[in-house]
């Protein structure tokens, strides 16, 4: 069973990358199941009810999200009836939305997690003892368990690569906005990198203009944070899984820019 996962898609750029690439990399790469992080796709700055069934209109079957999700106050209209939507699973109970949701893969279930840390993040509830109840759960149903862990600690991502290890098919972390050439398969069978990176401007500073970042850094001042025009990239990973096991077989970065074109 092959998974194809589309880091942190930001703005029109990114959407418009997923738009151009994504039926291609599915000729190319056919996976069975396209997931998307979606965080950003509106604007940089969360998600409304048009941009989600745009990504799903692409060809994505399930959008995760992040720290972004209650960006846009629409979501609140849309998020429990969004079905193919996942939002960090440890969020406080009774947080709108869901953080696992299920697709059906050639008669076996596919379980997706969705995840945030804590380090240098909000407050929230505790992702290792959140996503070890979800892995139960799955178990009862789902062969595959994909984990989307958004954070910003290297350390807190690979803690969390180990916790699972042999327990889920694959831990991929987003957030930072920056592809780690980490990727790797752990000893006990879990597909696992620390971060994807992101999809959208390439001449920006993690998508965002950089002369506002830059004023931000050399002044300190407040900024208005604007969506870096020009060139784009495109930044993702496609992931086997044995389909008796549900552990991974391989993990494979996909970057394309003007200076990679990185597919497997
Ligand atoms: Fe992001
Ligand atoms: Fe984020």
């Amino acid at each position: 069973m092959r998974i194809l996962f589309i880091g942190d898609i930001v703005g029109s750029p990114g959407r418009e990358m997923v738009k151009r690439y994504l039926p291609q990399l599915k000729v190319k790469f056919n996976p069975h199941v396209t997931i998307v992080n979606g965080e950003n796709a509106a604007h940089g700055k969360g998600l409304t009810e048009k941009i989600y069934h745009e990504l799903l209109s692409y060809g994505a079957q399930v959008i995760t999200m992040g720290n972004h999700t209650w960006d846009k106050r629409e979501i609140f209209e849309f998020i429990d009836d969004a079905k193919h939507l996942v939002r960090p699973a440890n969020f406080p109970e009774g947080t709108p939305g869901k953080g696992i949701t299920y697709v059906t893969v050639d008669g076996k279930e596919l379980a997706i997690i969705n995840l945030q840390g804590r380090t240098f993040l909000p407050a929230i509830d505790c992702p290792f003892k959140k996503v070890e109840q979800l892995v139960q759960e799955a178990k009862k149903k789902a062969t595959y368990i994909f984990v989307d862990f958004h954070a910003e600690a290297t350390s807190e991502k690979q803690a969390m690569g180990w916790f699972l290890d042999g327990k889920v098919s694959a831990v991929v972390g987003t957030h930072t906005h920056v592809q780690t050439a980490d990727e790797r398969i752990l000893p006990n069978g879990t597909a696992y990198i620390t971060d994807v990176g992101m999809t959208g401007p390439y001449d920006g500073i993690l998508g965002v203009n950089r002369e506002v970042v830059l004023k931000k850094f050399l002044t300190s001042l407040p900024v208005r944070f604007e969506i870096a025009e020009g060139r784009t990239q495109l930044s993702g990973v496609i992931i086997d899984i044995d389909s008796q096991t549900g552990l991974a077989k391989s993990v494979n970065r996909i970057l394309i820019n003007d200076d990679h074109m990185f597919f497997e």
